[in-house]
């Protein structure tokens, strides 16, 4: 089913923090951060080492007009930490693609990167929505399913994955949906809720 198209400028004054990790996917992941400048969200992006070898901060400082961030020991302009400030001024955290890796991070409290302790710090401050993106065996892994099974008993909420061919050549879900599709969810999710409004 095609996911609805939010309306123009539908998240002006929202704030998102989408977190790219490792995955294939991350070429999709570019398209999602487009999508939502253009719904009217301000993106922040972190990437974990990983994404930054399928896509370049580059990719997502120009399609969000706005500094991305990839590692624990930035530098902030305005001295704030980003492992903690950044979901303190975001209204959801979105990781897209989310890795095995990074689910399996979440459920374990692990905060040994950027994204990861952002995910932990997340905790009382912002939603998450995670879009899973892996090969079908990783997916099917009893690891992993023990591990989306804690994040949902802990209201982390996902989006996908679907079936359909995957990068590897096979076809079986795993697959990341759409960068529509996440639009879509993170719209419904951040509609629900008045923007904090936390300036820029
Ligand atoms: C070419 C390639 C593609 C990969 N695709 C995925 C993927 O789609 N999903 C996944 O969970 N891991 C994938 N991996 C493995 C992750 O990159 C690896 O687990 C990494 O440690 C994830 O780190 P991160 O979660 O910090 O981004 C891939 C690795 C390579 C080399």
């Amino acid at each position: 089913m095609a996911a609805k198209k939010p309306r123009k400028e539908e998240l002006a004054g929202y704030r998102t923090l989408l977190c790219v990790t490792g995955g294939i996917a991350c070429y999709k992941a570019a398209d999602l951060a487009s999508k939502l400048t253009q719904a009217g969200a301000a993106v922040d992006v972190a990437m974990t080492e990983a994404a930054c070898r399928f896509v370049t901060p580059l990719t997502f400082q120009s399609l969000t007009r706005r500094a991305v961030f990839s590692s624990l020991w930035q530098s902030a302009e305005n001295y704030r930490s980003h492992h903690t400030s950044l979901t303190e001024s975001a209204d959801l955290m979105v990781v897209a693609p989310a890795t095995a890796d990074i689910l399996a991070k979440i459920a374990c409290g692990i905060a040994d990167d950027l994204v990861s302790t952002a995910a932990l710090a997340a905790s009382g401050a912002c939603d998450i929505l995670v879009a899973p993106s892996m090969n079908t065996r990783m997916w099917l892994a009893a690891a992993t399913k023990e591990n989306v099974a804690t994040l949902k008993k802990r209201k982390v909420h996902f989006v996908g994955p679907a079936e359909g061919r995957l990068a590897c050549g096979t076809t079986g879900p795993g697959r990341m949906v759409e960068a529509a599709e996440i639009l879509a969810a993170a719209t419904k999710l951040l509609l629900k809720r008045s923007p904090k409004k936390s300036g820029d």
